[in-house]
């Protein structure tokens, strides 16, 4: 076996593109990383999916990060992060963090009222991984979760700054506000793209992107255990199990950077 050591890199992976936002925040605040990111765009969505499937998926992708040695997963899917991640932590001998726990623990951090809304995929929200992260940390905090499954197509489409995503948003956030939450969590990799839309919508509410917030947590990680890489410089590469050019041309727009060659990889039977 070959043990991984601070230069070995670290597996990113959502269910497509979206995630890229989050592999953007990782990237611009740990600059000497290596990333490996995986987009499973022969499978998107998983957020309407089993969270038998998607563990299945999941476990398929941990599988090849454990062949190219990573030194710590990052489940950068709001989906796969709220069914999966206690499977990936008992296959998985490096470790593996989600986008959930840093998301409620800063929602928690930034509610006054005690009533946080989640705003998620349909796989989210039934699981109730939020509600679960957030008691754990505030037992007494009200959360009120929304399923918003316009905003991926809508994010995936460029409309950023439409009408109708205005009006979708307007929608989908009325019954949050009647609960009069303060703080909302964006708990889907697409909606850091719609957050001035949303926050339109939300008026005063603080919004929480836990792309940043997963960023921060996995750098505190890498600290505590002394693994962070002493490499010059970092570098990504991608992998996307359809077709690499739509990959990039899709991708654009969730990262910042420079999306470098996408390679192809085979995942269960796609
Ligand atoms: N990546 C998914 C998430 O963050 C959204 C897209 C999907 O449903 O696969 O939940």
């Amino acid at each position: 076996m070959i043990i991984s050591n601070n230069n070995s890199p670290i597996g990113v992976f959502d269910s497509g593109v979206g995630g890229l936002t989050v592999l953007s925040a990782l990237a611009a605040l740990l600059p000497h990383e290596k990333f490996i990111y995986v987009g499973d765009t022969a499978r998107v969505p998983y957020g309407t999916k089993s969270a038998e499937s998607v563990q299945r998926f999941s476990l398929e992708i941990a599988g090849f990060f454990q062949q190219k040695n990573v030194k710590m997963v990052v489940v950068a899917c709001n989906t796969a992060s709220a069914v999966a991640l206690g499977k990936l932590r008992q296959f998985l001998s490096v470790p593996v963090l989600g986008v959930i726990e840093p998301g409620a623990h800063a929602a928690v951090q930034s509610t006054h009222s005690q009533r946080i809304g989640i705003i998620g995929t349909q796989a989210t929200v039934r699981s109730q991984a939020y509600e679960r992260a957030i008691h754990r940390l505030s037992p007494g905090a009200k959360v009120f979760s929304r399923v918003c499954s316009l905003f991926v197509p809508l994010a995936e489409e460029g409309w950023l700054d439409h009408k109708v995503t205005h009006d979708v948003a307007d929608i989908y956030l009325s019954p949050l506000l009647k609960n009069k939450i303060d703080t909302l969590v964006l708990g889907c990799t697409h909606y850091p793209l719609l957050k001035q839309t949303v926050q339109t919508a939300a008026g005063r509410v603080n919004l929480i992107d836990s792309a940043e917030e997963t960023a921060k947590a996995v750098q505190a990680r890498l600290k505590l255990e002394n693994h962070l890489s002493r490499a010059q410089k970092g570098k990504s590469s991608f992998y996307s199990s359809d077709d690499p050019a739509k990959f990039a041309e899709l991708g654009r727009q969730f990262f910042k950077g420079r999306l470098p060659k996408v390679q192809r990889i085979a995942l269960g039977a796609s």
